[in-house]
């Protein structure tokens, strides 16, 4: 059919244009065209792939987020081990290394290649015929998890080489790839910032991010964290595919792939170390963390003469930067407060240079690490840093050069934001500023407040909810309910149709039921599960806001924390003004009174397969009802398995935990 011929070539040629706007961007960060261009491009794309859906390719550019949230992973043998590498810490040890490596090969004249050593999780990509059919995690080394669902949303990873690529550049059509994953700096701290405003746990750091990323079982997820990857490995058959390193590197980069620039043939030790001592100096100016250099024998054939150790190479090593340190006085400390209401202490310093940046301020982290510490107003403390993460106070020095200081650090009782006094829940490290109005926490509330899982306001992002609170249109999140188009139109990039639009958003989320609306109150330790049983069992907001700790711990899974967190909130005159609004606005505050059962109480369960009586939203409604949990995946929490015809990944992951696993009648017998 000549029509789809031609269909055929436009939808081929428009993807080789989006590739290679992609490789411009995200592997060579050169775009040459605007994002709206990009937009443009794969919006163009995406329509013809619909008019013509026996055209569309895995590897095409639109194919990158696919498919449902996973059950599980499935375990992936690796063709040969992921090892890790030995350290070394000093010149002395990295000498000790080049004479092992001199001795061991009887060769003088050693190449050897410095790279980055990147502070993500390596990963391994298999390609088969130059298509991307695998990603794998390094797990335990043998065995790793197989995330490539996840592993196709990142943009630097090429979803296919084409063969004359594969050709040009020599390496094979059946290949895997290694190389780390990486999430950049300011990503973390924006997506980070992001979940602590919603009240969700932060990362301690960018891997772990990572690695709490690409273990998703939802790759939408994924999708919309921006993950990077640089490749360092080239394998077949789990070996070395060419005779040296450097080729390896030179060939994975011609194909298209991201390799880190910032490498480094060189044909000495003492290069080596000139180039450890200059990364040492520019670490902080990437825009990713580094924990140091990793060198690597660069001919293949040295490399296999020197084997490996256990679980590291003897041909490369690592060389670890120390964190960076200095010492200084600690002049006072002041308390931040978080969108959430977290108070931080934070140490004011005397001014000293750490790595090449000057640190005025490092974190104490909460009232536990003060007491760990021991710190008081007037001591000298050592701060440390790790790339462009946040300084922090490692410990006090004690010695005879520093005095000690004699200040008390105060804990404060009033949130020196808004001055409500602050509260402290039991078995809990921070101080917390509880008044749901406090400017500080008034952004993230706001944002919490209209998220989709929430009230659902679509199009009241972080821009939109900056200018109302800078206006003073929005002082708390009844004040949403005030708007009218006037005060929108005020707004930047708000015309007629765009505020109307935010208005009719607003007057919908009155329609949503009442779990939402105390979901959406962003009280502390009530998430999406809590705010139903709360719903639930007091079937109107009246009756949640009057209720006592004692009978708020009668709910499913409300204990004394939770109970204590919500009469904590609704004592507050300020919170109760502000749902009295929310009422008044016409809000849901009445909802289906609903007892459910305590059979099952503690129990968690975990659907798999085709129930022959119960669709999976039933069957989950009926151990709900009896008390009972029903999670997503199995783990060794899991009490019972119901297996249905034709279950998949979670029956096998359940005998191999030894949980137990039930069919549908015993499922019935458990919850009635
Ligand atoms: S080579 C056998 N090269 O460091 C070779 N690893 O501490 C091992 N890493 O598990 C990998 N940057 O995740 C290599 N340029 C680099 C690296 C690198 C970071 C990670 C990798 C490895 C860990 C070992």
């Amino acid at each position: 059919m000549p029509a789809d011929k031609d269909a055929e070539k436009q939808i081929e040629a428009l993807r080789e244009k989006i590739r290679h706007h992609e490789y411009l961007y995200y592997v060579l960060d050169r775009p040459q065209i605007s994002d709206f261009e990009f937009d443009k491009l794969v919006q163009e794309l995406q329509q013809l792939e619909g008019e013509h859906p026996a055209l569309i390719t895995p590897d095409s550019p639109t194919q990158r987020v696919g498919g449902k949230p996973r059950e599980g992973f499935f375990k992936v043998r690796h063709s040969s081990p992921m090892l890790s590498l030995d350290n070394t810490y000093n010149q002395d040890e990295l000498s000790a290394w080049e004479r092992r490596v001199h001795e061991l090969t009887g060769v003088k004249g050693v190449d050897y290649v410095c790279e980055l050593k990147l502070d993500g999780m390596s990963l391994s990509l298999g390609y088969d015929d130059g298509q991307l059919v695998r990603g794998v995690t390094r797990g335990d080394g043998t065995t790793g998890e197989d995330v490539t669902l996840n592993v196709r949303t990142v943009r630097s990873i090429p979803l296919s080489v084409p063969k004359e690529k594969l050709k040009k550049t020599g390496i094979p059509a059946y290949f895997e790839v290694r190389g780390e994953l990486l999430m950049p700096t300011a990503a973390f701290k924006k997506l980070n910032e992001e979940r602590e405003s919603k009240g969700l746990p932060t990362f301690s750091n960018p891997r772990n991010f990572t690695a709490g990323t690409v273990r998703q079982l939802d790759p939408n997820i994924t999708a919309q964290r921006p993950l990077d990857f640089f490749a360092y490995m080239l394998l077949q058959d789990g070996r070395t595919y060419f005779d040296h390193h450097s080729k390896t590197l030179e060939a994975l980069e011609s194909a298209g792939f991201k390799v880190n620039p910032h490498r480094k043939l060189v044909h000495s030790i003492d290069e080596v170390w000139k180039f450890i001592h200059q990364w040492e100096e520019k670490r902080d100016s990437l825009p990713y963390e580094i924990d140091g250099i990793v060198v690597k024998v660069d001919r293949t054939a040295l490399q296999d003469e020197l084997g490996f150790t256990g679980k590291a190479p003897r041909w490369a090593i690592a060389y670890k930067y120390s964190a960076r340190a200095g010492i200084t006085k600690l002049e006072g400390v002041r308390w931040q407060v978080g969108r959430t209401g977290k108070l931080t202490p934070v140490a004011e310093l005397a001014p000293v240079s750490i790595g090449g940046t000057t640190v005025r301020n490092a974190t104490l982290h909460n009232v536990d690490e003060i007491e760990r510490l021991g710190a008081k107003i007037g001591d000298y403390v050592q701060v440390e840093r790790g790339g462009d993460v946040i300084p922090k106070v490692a410990k006090v020095v004690e010695d005879k050069v520093h005095p000690r200081g004699k200040q008390e650090i105060d804990i404060p009782e009033k949130c020196p934001v808004c001055a409500t006094r602050v509260v402290r829940t039991e078995g809990e490290v921070d101080y917390r500023c509880v008044n749901a109005n406090c400017p500080a926490k008034l952004l993230g509330t706001v944002l919490h407040f209209a998220s989709r899982g929430v009230m659902n306001i679509d199009g009241m992002g972080e821009s939109l909810v900056n200018q109302l609170i800078e206006r003073g249109l929005v002082k708390n999140v009844a004040d949403i309910y005030d708007l009218n188009k006037k005060d929108l139109l005020g707004l930047e990039r708000f015309a007629d149709k765009s505020a109307q639009n935010i208005l009719d958003e607003i007057a919908n989320s009155k329609k949503l039921p009442l779990e939402r609306v105390v979901y959406g109150l962003g009280i502390r330790f009530v998430g999406e599960r809590t705010a139903q049983f709360l719903a639930e069992h007091f079937g109107s907001m009246d009756a949640l806001a009057n209720a006592s700790a004692e009978q708020l711990e009668e709910v499913n899974e409300v204990g004394p924390r939770v109970a204590e967190s919500i009469a904590e909130f609704f004592s507050n005159p300020a919170n109760r003004k502000l749902v009295e609004r929310l009422g008044k606005a016409g809000l849901a505050f009445k909802g289906q009174q609903k007892e459910r059962g305590t059979k099952l109480a503690g129990k968690t369960f975990v659907l798999t397969g085709t129930l022959a009586h119960y669709t999976r939203d039933e069957a989950k409604q009926m151990l709900e009802d009896a008390g009972g949990k029903v999670a997503g995946s199995v783990s060794k929490k899991t009490d019972y398995v119901v297996a249905g015809a034709d279950a998949g990944s979670k029956l096998d992951q359940a005998k191999e935990l030894g949980v137990a696993v039930i069919d549908e009648g015993e499922m019935e017998k458990l919850a009635r």
